[in-house]
């Protein structure tokens, strides 16, 4: 069984990790991936090689894996996917875990996925969608804050503004639409909503929805949830503010119709359909979709799976009914990013050896050089603790923290605040 993992970040490890403990002892490539996930091998055995083809480069990753005679595709990043890596590699009979770019428009356009909702009476904020700033403000003076604002297109994490001030609206709207931070496209201006947050993902082909455990990100990059939003600071599983008849309601009536709604709109889905929700008074609502594993949520969730990752998506794409089983355990991952992020960060800050700690690291940005590992990007580093409690797998990712510090990195103290 030979498997090509697409991504570089923590993700793409986790994932990774995951598989290579496969009672099938599969043979892992992992396209680029990053110096960090060759401990993967030592920790499990199983021989995994780094591919130096760029994650974008969708020609060369079909090329090696009909060379390499590659059994199974997963793939991490949302581009590869905007990219339509699922078409090209289906089209020449590769099995990929990935929906094509037709269904993943469920992430890379708002207004895409904001109309399906509206279609298909899945419960999310009411919104309008503008192109032009003066009609986007003369929307604004008629609502008022707080209200939200969303570039409509993939932005890493970076394209939403929660303007509780209309002044902060009104310079949002300027920096989208008139300065064009992003690139030339719409805004999505939805209605202000309350509620404890969190990440649904869904295993999906077709009609066949498989939710996996809950978990809670981090967006905001500082203590407290201050500052500016980022790709996920830090998560945690289980969610205890979030009921389980909840999650269940969820998954009847968000995550099952919009698999349904995706096959009745001619483009089915195939892979990780991700729901980042919100538990209002009304119950749960959809914030955003997300086509693909959530990053860091990944890196928590993939550890509390009991059942075999590879198992699992190989009888999901044969249309074999599923049920994964999950550890009791509890586990809390903290990012250790570079001093400046989600802004212009210090680079290629040398780190202690992850290997060292009992804790799982995953390698979010790292390289290496001459054997020592530096940092190589934003986020840097992943510290999953585990307990019998989120209590105790608090403790234990702090601990790992520590032992990882640097005074070029910072962190947030307080992941899983909401649950201990
Ligand atoms: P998104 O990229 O759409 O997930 O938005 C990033 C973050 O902005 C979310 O995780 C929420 O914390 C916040 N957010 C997005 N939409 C809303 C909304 N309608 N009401 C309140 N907060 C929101
Ligand atoms: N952690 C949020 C995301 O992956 O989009």
């Amino acid at each position: 069984m030979k498997i090509l993992v697409i991504g570089r970040g923590g993700r793409e490890h986790a994932i990774a990790w995951k598989m290579a403990q496969s009672a099938m002892k599969p043979e892992i490539f992992i396209a680029p991936g990053n110096a960090g996930m060759t401990e993967i091998t030592r920790q499990t055995g199983t021989p995994v090689t780094l591919v130096n083809i760029d994650e974008n480069a969708t020609e060369m990753l079909r090329e090696f894996a009909l060379q390499n005679r590659i059994d199974l595709t997963v793939v991490g990043p949302e581009a590869a996917l905007a990219n339509d890596i699922a078409t090209a590699f289906a089209t020449v009979g590769l099995r990929i875990f990935a929906p094509t770019a037709a269904a993943a428009q469920i992430e890379s356009s708002k207004e895409f996925a904001k109309n399906l909702m509206r279609k298909y009476g899945i419960p999310t904020a009411a919104y309008r969608t503008f192109d032009c700033y003066e009609d986007a403000k003369t929307y604004l003076d008629e609502k008022g804050a707080p209200i939200v604002i969303k570039y409509d297109g993939l932005a890493a994490g970076k394209g939403v503004v929660v303007a509780l001030t209309a002044e902060e609206a009104d310079n949002a709207l300027k920096d989208m639409l008139l300065d064009n931070r992003f690139g030339k496209g719409k805004v999505v201006m939805e209605e202000f909503l309350q509620g404890p947050e969190f990440s649904l993902l869904t295993l999906v082909k077709g009609e066949q929805v498989v939710p996996l455990v809950i978990a809670q990100d981090h967006k905001r990059a500082y203590d407290g949830d201050k500052g500016p939003n980022t790709g996920g600071m830090g998560a945690y599983s289980p969610v205890p503010v979030i009921p389980q008849a909840q999650i269940d309601w969820a998954v009847e009536h968000i995550m099952k119709p919009t698999a349904k709604a995706l096959i009745a709109e001619g483009c089915p889905f195939c892979g990780v359909l991700y729901g980042g929700l919100m538990l209002t008074k009304d119950g749960p609502k959809v914030i955003e979709f997300n086509a693909r594993f959530g990053d860091p949520e990944t890196e928590v969730v993939l550890p509390k799976l009991k059942s075999d990752l590879v198992q699992l998506m190989l009888d999901i794409l044969d249309n074999k009914e599923v049920k994964p089983e999950f550890h009791e355990d509890a586990f809390l991952g903290v990012v250790m990013a570079a001093k400046g992020y989600p802004g212009s960060y210090i680079k290629n800050i040398p780190l202690h050896n992850p290997a060292d700690l009992q804790q799982q690291v995953f390698c979010m940005g790292v390289k290496e050089e001459n054997g020592q590992l530096f940092s190589n990007g934003g986020r840097v580093l992943f510290v999953v603790g585990s307990g019998k409690t989120l209590k105790e797998a608090q403790q234990d990712a702090y601990q790992g923290v520590e032992k990882m510090a640097h005074p070029d990195l910072f962190y947030r103290k307080d992941i899983g605040w909401q649950a201990v």
